[in-house]
């Protein structure tokens, strides 16, 4: 799959280990920055571009990395056809995408470790969208774009 990442300083370790695994399994990696650890980046200048990106189809799936995943989420969230979600648990990585179609996955490089990180991007990146009518009609409600006239 084609993946695109982005992380601010707090975020740059973690990417860096999940690029390196991700490339492992074959996996085509965009890195949208930042590509050095500087303590005065601001995660928009990074995780913007990706959800750009994720929205126009460059990019299959974000994968967005700040100190606590909430910035990253924020920002995600304000480009129109992104769906991003702050993850940590096993369940919402999956059923985030299988329900919600989320499409960026948005982690804390302070709060989750590499394995922790490692399965919970493996369980988003191998869900799917069930394309339910319930959960369709649930997204249109929550996007005007996806609604029907
Ligand atoms: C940067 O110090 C930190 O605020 C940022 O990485 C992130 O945690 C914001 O949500």
């Amino acid at each position: 799959m084609k993946i695109g990442m982005a992380a601010d300083h707090g975020g740059f370790e973690l990417k860096e280990l999940l690029k390196l695994r991700l490339k492992e399994l074959n996996h085509i990696i965009v890195d949208f920055g930042n590509n050095h650890i500087d303590p005065s980046d601001d995660y928009p200048d990074y995780v913007v571009p990706l959800a750009k990106a994720v929205a126009d189809g460059e990019v299959e799936r974000g994968i967005a990395v700040c100190g606590s995943g909430v910035g990253a989420s924020i920002a995600a969230n304000k480009v129109a056809g992104v769906r991003a979600a702050l993850i940590t648990d096993h369940f919402a990585a999956h059923q985030g995408v299988e329900d919600d179609d989320m499409n960026v996955i948005c982690l804390g490089g302070r709060i989750t470790g590499i394995e922790t990180a490692a399965e919970l991007v493996e369980a988003f990146l191998d869900a799917r969208f069930t394309n339910g009518e319930r959960h369709l009609r649930r997204l249109a409600k929550a996007d005007p774009s996806r609604r029907k006239i």
